[in-house]
């Protein structure tokens, strides 16, 4: 157990409440991490009544239930149930705020060097259809984003204030509150990737002072895949136009007029996989029952002790920005590319991901990397299972 915050993480329970942990040593929190049972349990639990009973029958049983994933996901992030919307992926959340900006030719908006690939591909689209310009903000020596550099960029053409908490490939944590109080000094929204962060940090949307924030399921929060959610602050509702409208979204549909809902879920489709909404709700509900602030100390102690512990091998090199650093923790070995040290790292049953500019384009050509291992810890990882990683990559190095 580790001290965190005034209260103990008890990483014992939480482990046993994790089947996965009896067969691997999962190190890929930041893909796809390991769901526990209260989660497990819930998915099963809807699932097994839609199979005896029907799907829409099994959404009236379960409707309070499902109902209060809203709040609980809005607790999570200190929002309003009104302002969240339920998606299949945090990509269409984010992609269904980033395409209802009403962006014009000669907008400019601002991003990291260190954003996501998708949300990359958006940017350059935007500009090539609507004539926008993208820009990258400066990063402090440190790696994360320089919110002076910001500062500085800023004029009435800025339309658009648009990055990551956490990236996909280094362990920095970017200064969100600071970057928050530039939008609001300026009155530009704030749109925010916290992909890599929901789970894994205490999040207050309030605090940061994002307009719009998208988020997945199943990385730092340990709910399933294929759900994920979009928060819209609800003064900033009116400012999106939907890329799309259905019987869900804009409900009042008479022969020659529809009517938006009033509130985020006019982002939604009336199409869900119910169970797994359920499931990211519970896994909402887990993550706060442990405390995030709890949660974050631990995987800050476990990312930093495995840096170190990797950074001492001969040949191995890590590789993370940050002045605050999270639980992706990245590396490369002499002589290996890290398909191969995944590979090897598989065959003992230690599961990592890699990124390549694939993922994170601007970071990893600026930096001159082609691909870095990435071992992504949360807070049922244990120290043993570092020295199991340490110890293979010590073989093969
Ligand atoms: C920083 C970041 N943003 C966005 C995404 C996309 O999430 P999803 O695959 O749920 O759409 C990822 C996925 O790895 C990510 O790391």
């Amino acid at each position: 157990m580790l001290v965190a915050a005034g209260r103990m993480v008890d990483v014992a329970s939480l482990r046993a409440d994790t089947p996965g942990t009896e067969n691997v040593v999962h190190l890929n929190n930041a893909g796809s991490s390991l769901m526990p049972r209260p989660v497990i349990d819930a998915i099963h639990r809807y699932l097994d009544h839609e199979v005896g009973y029907g799907g829409y029958e099994t959404q009236r049983v379960f409707a309070n239930e499902l109902d209060h994933v809203y709040s609980t996901l809005a607790e999570l992030i200190n929002a309003e149930p009104s302002e969240i919307a339920i998606s299949d992926s945090a990509t269409r959340a984010w992609d269904m705020a980033f395409y209802s900006l009403p962006l014009e030719k000669g907008d400019r908006i601002l991003t990291t060097t260190t954003e996501y690939v998708s949300n990359w591909a958006a940017y350059l689209q935007a500009r090539d259809e609507k004539g926008i310009s993208v820009e990258t903000i400066p990063n402090t020596p440190t790696g994360e984003v320089d919110v002076a550099a910001l500062e500085a960029m800023i004029d009435g053409t800025v339309k658009l204030i648009t990055l990551n908490h956490i990236p996909t490939n280094t362990g920095v944590v970017n200064p969100v509150s600071d970057i928050g109080r530039v939008a609001r000094d300026h009155g530009i929204p704030f749109l925010l990737d916290a992909c890599q962060s929901v789970g894994q940090l205490p999040i207050d949307v309030d605090e940061i002072g994002c307009d719009m924030l998208t988020a997945t399921s199943r990385k730092f929060l340990r709910g399933p895949r294929g759900v994920g959610f979009l928060y819209v602050r609800s003064e900033f509702l009116e400012r999106l136009n939907p890329v799309f409208v259905e019987l869900h979204t804009a409900p009042v549909v008479l022969p020659d007029r529809y009517e938006l809902r009033s509130d985020a879920k006019r982002f939604e489709t009336w199409e869900k996989n119910y169970a797994n909404v359920l499931g990211m709700g519970t896994a909402a509900d887990y993550a706060m029952g442990i405390g995030l602030p709890e949660i974050w100390e631990r995987i800050r102690e476990l990312g930093a002790s495995a840096r170190q512990l990797l950074g001492e091998i001969d040949g191995v090199a890590v590789r993370d920005l940050g002045a605050v650093k999270g639980g992706i923790v990245t590396f490369e070995v002499d002589g290996l590319h890290s398909l191969e040290v995944r590979e090897l790292l598989s065959e003992r049953s230690i599961n990592v991901s890699i990124s390549t500019p694939l993922s994170a384009p601007i970071d990893m050509h600026e930096r001159g990397i082609d691909d870095v291992v990435r071992a992504s810890f949360h807070a049922f990882n244990t120290e043993e299972e570092i020295e199991q990683l340490v110890a293979a990559i010590r073989v093969m190095s």
